[in-house]
């Protein structure tokens, strides 16, 4: 077999069929081509050629305005939206680093929410996204399917396996669609309990149903509200200081508790996104979680842990595993990172058939991808506590630190808020002019103007939120980062008049 650029792989051209013996189809010859994948090779190198001009920040350039100024507006016109959030990428990119349609080159330290954790261009991926691309469907369903999915399934399982009783995996394209899987996973094994507890500020989506239990009176606007939720105040640790850890952690159990004898069986599961992602990076705590999910254990109300924003970038692979806390969930959702977005279940949680269907699961090169992703983030060096993701963190409120300290007038106290920065691993966040919305804003859009794409998450405060690609990072880039962000502030400090 030919040895492929990016490490030979004694398999099917990587498509995950190398576990079994050859089984001699034309479509085995055909992921066996050396010239075929000799011919990935070479597109893979010829578009590398390109993205490896790009190599630092660079301002739009002028004779490109109206013409990126008219697709925008015509994106705009097929959303019904008028302008649309100013991003249209040119398709070339290097690492951290992405060219839009404008010229401009900008740091993506958002990555389209935490899509993106190997940046714009990585060869690696692209190649499978290459191979994955000349199979005979693009998409695979539940009724028709190449192994490719299930190579997704299984590897994503064999780590979630480790530290879990997840036995089961189902695909779907949106981290809605998981979360709707999931919540029907609950409510089946517990008919006719239908109610469900959720952390106050949680986020689960746009579906009918995840809207309503999302924590955002905006999301919900005119939808009828069909679905019952009881929310859970989330870990406060500046309350937790104050009253006591213990008082905290009982005072929480007791509000459970309390729905639970108001509905009595009526609850169906307990969603816990462990460290909030729209909500405000608000990171949890094991002994609060524990005990919460020891009444659920007691009580009959599944465990369901969405890790969709968290995947992949707290300091372990799974933000349950960061938290000691595997052993006890009963379903979980992932997404983004994985491309690939899935439910995991226990085997008690197996639903009956005809629960779960639908006509797509996915495409070929998003499991090819996805399923690369997957072991890239299992041998690479991102976890533990002085893996690349704890490092990254550790530089990111280095360079916090020295902006509060040059420009404190940036940084005013907020109420009910001990740190103005904050986050974990590879999520980050900042909370410059006192979190207030409209500044938190302002400042993102300057910052996107001179070069750093970020997003601001949380309700009151707000805080400039980063999801950076910290898989293709060096610590040395965040200087660099900051050098545009410390400008950028400069100029909405002024133009917003703080400080
Ligand atoms: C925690 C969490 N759950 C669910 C979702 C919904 O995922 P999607 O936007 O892919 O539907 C998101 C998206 O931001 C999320 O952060």
């Amino acid at each position: 077999m030919e040895l492929a650029l990016f490490g030979a792989r004694e398999d099917v051209m990587g498509n995950g069929a190398e576990t079994v013996a050859n089984a001699g189809t034309i479509g085995d010859e055909m992921w066996a081509s050396g010239a075929i994948s000799e011919a990935a090779d070479r597109l893979v190198a010829e578009a590398s050629s390109y993205n490896e001009r790009i190599a630092d920040v660079r301002p739009a350039s002028p004779e490109l305005a109206e013409s990126f100024d008219e697709l925008l507006f015509r994106a705009g016109e097929t959303r019904g939206r008028g302008k649309l959030y100013p991003y249209l990428g040119s398709g070339a990119g290097n690492g951290a680093l992405v060219e839009l349609r404008d010229g401009s080159v900008k740091w993506d330290m958002i990555t389209g929410i935490g899509v993106h954790y190997f940046g714009h261009g990585d060869p690696d991926l692209m190649r499978e996204g290459v191979l994955g691309s000349i199979g005979d469907t693009v998409k695979h369903g539940n009724l028709q399917a190449n192994w490719e999915s299930y190579a997704f399934a299984e590897t994503l399982l064999g780590e979630a396996k480790k530290h879990s009783g997840l036995r089961h995996c189902f695909l779907s394209t949106s981290g809605a669609m998981a979360n709707e899987s999931a919540l029907k996973l609950c409510l089946q094994k517990h008919a006719p309990a239908c109610r469900v507890i959720a952390f106050a500020d949680c986020f689960m989506g746009r579906s009918i149903v995840m809207s309503q239990i999302g924590d955002s009176a905006g999301n919900r606007v005119g939808i009828p509200l069909s679905q019952h939720v009881d929310y859970m105040p989330f870990w406060d640790p500046d309350a937790a200081a104050q009253m006591g850890k213990a008082r905290y952690i009982d005072m929480a159990v007791a509000h459970l508790v309390q729905y639970l004898d108001r509905y009595p069986g009526q609850h169906a599961c307990f969603i816990f996104e462990l460290i909030q992602g729209e909500g405000g990076f608000n990171v949890g705590d094991r002994d609060f979680f524990k005990a919460l999910i020891d009444v659920c254990k007691d009580r009959g109300v599944a465990v369901w842990d969405d890790e969709i924003q968290t995947f992949g970038r707290t300091d372990r692979m799974f933000a349950y595993e960061h938290f000691d806390l595997g052993e006890y969930v009963d379903v979980f959702c992932v997404g983004k990172m994985t491309q690939v977005c899935a439910t995991l279940f226990t085997e008690d949680y197996n639903p009956a058939p005809g629960l779960l269907s639908g006509t797509f699961t996915g495409e070929t090169p998003t499991f090819r991808v996805g399923r690369r992703i997957v072991e890239r983030l299992r041998d690479g060096n991102y976890y533990g506590p002085d893996g690349s993701n704890a490092r990254h963190q550790r530089a990111f409120r280095e360079q916090v630190g020295a902006l509060m300290k040059k420009h404190p007038a940036w940084f005013p106290a907020v109420d009910g808020l001990g740190e103005l920065c904050g986050g974990i691993g590879g999520m980050m966040r900042m909370t410059p002019f006192g979190g207030e919305k409209a500044k938190i804003a302002a400042l993102s859009k300057i910052l996107f103007e001179e070069g750093v794409i970020v997003f601001w998450c949380g309700h009151s405060p707000y805080h400039v939120r980063m999801l950076p690609p910290l898989g293709v990072m060096n610590e040395s880039d965040w200087p660099r980062v900051f050098e545009v962000v410390e400008r950028g502030m400069a100029r909405a400090a002024k133009e917003l008049g703080v400080g």
